[in-house]
């Protein structure tokens, strides 16, 4: 049993809220409603204390000293921005400014307020202090437009906060080492050589092992949504910079690589900007160190080393296999390339994970959801 704060905000989406408060109680969770005044317009406070089976509390000060986790659902495109800004002018702004356990939100707005410059920067505001989001998902609006803004659905808000609840102090005391993104390799002063990695999945790992109490070191490439709070960040833009980075970092008690490195890198790189010219540009490309390789040979006893493949297919997933031995890892998530509607600059993934005890395929969901599952067979890892 956990006690939850279920903070709603004004929305069409604030019906969802009163289905996500049955599911939490249900679960034998205590369930403390607040609800704006403009959420108020939408459904009734009376619902709410009805599902909740106890009236809103007159104090809330009690409520919020002991609470597990703040929920707000639906966040509307208003209170983000309250909550990014720090403002406290109703008693849901105030709860979240005061309350200082876990928060998670699920947005849902119209598409173009959560395209717009301002949501954006507020979410990575958000973000940063690890506020977890979930969702918006694309679909429908209620106005008929289509879009990314719905709110996730009540089931899948629960199982995240089922999730977080579950998982607050699982990995107390680890220190946990992440890599993410992609590296850049210079080929002169303006132009490099990349991948497409987003670092999407290195910074869900880093959020989920930070939610479950790891002291968490995200050493990061070129990453293409905003990092996650509360983590020591390194910033490693190269493949040099992330092996030496990661190396030094190498006593932590997990280490998961999942940074796009580089593997191989110009021999040379021209001083400047090249000039354009007829010219063909010719250069020679010199493999990268290893950094999984070299992380396996230098692994302590009691360390788990988790390692990254991104291959094609069948034949892929045979050599994650190899890479599980051969990079001396406890689990080598595979993630197969050959796909465009998973993995590299995708939102969502499917992997299958290899370790010495089996594999087991998780099913394409989001990557924050991968996350969770990964970490999951992690902690599995860590009790044996
Ligand atoms: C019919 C209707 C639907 C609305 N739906 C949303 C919504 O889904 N998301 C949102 O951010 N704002 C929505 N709004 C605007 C918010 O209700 C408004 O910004 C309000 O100030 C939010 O207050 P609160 O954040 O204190 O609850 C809607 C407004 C109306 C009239």
């Amino acid at each position: 049993m956990a006690r939850v704060l279920l903070g709603v905000t004004g929305g069409i989406a604030a019906y969802k809220a009163a289905e996500l408060a049955r599911l939490l109680v249900k679960a034998g969770h205590e369930v403390t409603p607040i609800l704006t005044d403009e959420a108020e317009t939408f459904v009734s406070a009376k619902t709410f204390e009805a599902l909740a089976r106890r009236e809103a509390p007159r104090a809330l000060y009690p409520h919020l000293v002991q609470a597990d986790l703040l929920v707000i659902a639906p966040l509307s495109a208003n209170t983000l921005a309250k909550l990014a800004h720090g403002l406290a002018d109703n008693v849901l702004a105030q709860t979240a400014l005061a309350f200082e356990g876990p928060v998670l939100a699920a947005p849902a707005m119209n598409p173009r307020m959560w395209a717009h410059a301002a949501t954006r920067a507020n979410v990575a505001k958000l973000r940063e202090r690890g506020v977890v989001l979930v969702g918006p998902d694309e679909g429908e609006m209620a106005e008929g437009e289509w879009g990314v803004g719905r709110m996730s659905e009540p089931e899948e808000v629960f199982t995240r906060v089922e999730a977080v609840l579950a998982r607050l102090h699982q990995l107390e005391g680890k220190r946990v080492l992440v890599s993410a993104g992609g590296t850049r390799e210079p080929l002169d002063a303006v132009r490099f050589i990349g991948n497409r990695s987003s670092g999407r999945m290195g910074v869900a790992l880093a959020e989920e092992a930070r939610l479950r109490g790891a002291e968490v070191t995200l050493v990061a490439a070129y990453l293409a949504v905003p990092p996650p709070g509360k983590v020591e960040l390194v910033g490693a833009p190269t493949a040099a910079e992330l092996e030496r980075e990661m190396l030094a970092r190498s006593d932590a008690d997990i280490v998961l690589m999942a940074a796009a490195v580089a593997d191989y890198r110009p021999e040379e790189q021209s001083a400047g900007k090249r000039p354009k010219n007829a010219e063909p540009w010719t250069m020679t490309l010199e493999p990268t160190g290893d950094v999984l390789a070299q992380l396996g040979a230098r692994r302590r006893d009691g360390q788990l080393l988790i390692g990254f493949a991104a291959d094609h297919g069948d034949t892929g997933l045979a050599r994650a296999r190899e890479k599980l031995a051969a990079k001396r890892s406890d689990l080598i998530v595979f993630n197969d390339v050959s796909r465009d509607d998973i993995g590299f600059d995708a939102a969502e993934n499917e992997v299958v994970l290899v370790s010495a005890v089996g594999e087991r395929r998780i099913r394409k969901a989001p990557k924050e959801r991968i996350a969770s599952e990964i970490l999951d067979e992690i902690v599995k890892l860590v009790s044996k």
